[in-house]
């Protein structure tokens, strides 16, 4: 098994399942033109994360870390006219990409993208009284992925969708004497997962595009 072949599954099940879209076809396009890293999930997990959220319902989404405003446009379209997206990013310059992505996909008064550090923008968010959102979609730095989820537990309701990306880093998430930051971040927020009453949670490795990898997804008991 190789790279080779899982992307080649991907573009198979991409070309049979994801039509090709403008507007997210441009987003990845000017992301990886104006220089941002290719981390956006791949189009086919785009859409899992719309197809959750339409299998929740969700009216409210919150977005830790946008990028170039892929994963946003994804989950944004899931929404009622109505519902609201709010999406954290710490950097200016891909905040600015992700800004114009959006006002292209059309979604500029559905989706609140706050530019900032997320520990510093999530208790402002706590301030304003927009909780609990029906679907938050974890995907900044993982260091940070305890702190997220704590946060993601105060902005939760009963049947809040929790996704959390990137849990398998290529396997390394078994390593318990792991030095990596992100390997780190991300076990405690596993563990703090497992150790959490009020959530129902599982993990799933994924191959694809993206290489070897996988995903948290949650539901927060009602
Ligand atoms: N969800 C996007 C990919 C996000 S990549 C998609 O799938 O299209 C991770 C993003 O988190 C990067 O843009 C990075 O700048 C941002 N990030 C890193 N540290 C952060 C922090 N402390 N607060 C908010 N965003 C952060
Ligand atoms: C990285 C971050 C991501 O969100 C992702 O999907 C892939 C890689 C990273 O920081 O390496
Ligand atoms: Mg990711």
């Amino acid at each position: 098994m190789s790279q080779e072949q899982w992307k080649a599954v991907d573009t198979y099940f991409a070309d049979l399942l994801v039509p090709p879209d403008p507007v997210l076809d441009a987003t990845r396009k000017d992301s990886a033109a104006a220089g941002l890293p290719p981390h956006n999930v791949a189009p086919n997990q785009g859409k899992l994360l719309q197809l959750l959220a339409q299998m929740r319902g969700a009216c409210t989404i919150l977005e830790i870390g946008t990028l170039g405003g892929y994963s946003t446009i994804w989950l944004a379209r899931a929404l009622p006219p109505d519902g609201r997206l709010i999406t954290l990013e710490a950097n200016p310059e891909y905040a600015a990409v992700a800004s114009r992505n959006i006002a292209w996909a059309g979604l500029s008064a559905v989706v609140d993208l706050r530019v900032g550090k997320a520990t510093e923008t999530l208790p402002l968010l706590a301030q304003e009284g927009i909780a609990p959102f029906d679907l938050i979609f974890i995907d900044a730095d993982k260091p940070s992925n305890p702190d997220y989820l704590a946060w993601a537990l105060k902005f939760s309701g009963p049947g809040t969708v929790l996704v959390a990306d990137n849990v398998v880093r290529n396997g390394g998430v078994v390593d318990p004497t792991s030095t990596d930051p992100s390997i780190r971040g991300i076990r405690r927020f596993c563990e703090l997962l497992a150790a959490e009453p009020r959530v129902s949670a599982t993990a799933i490795q994924t191959v694809g595009s993206k290489g070897y990898d996988g995903f948290i997804l949650a539901v927060v008991k009602g």
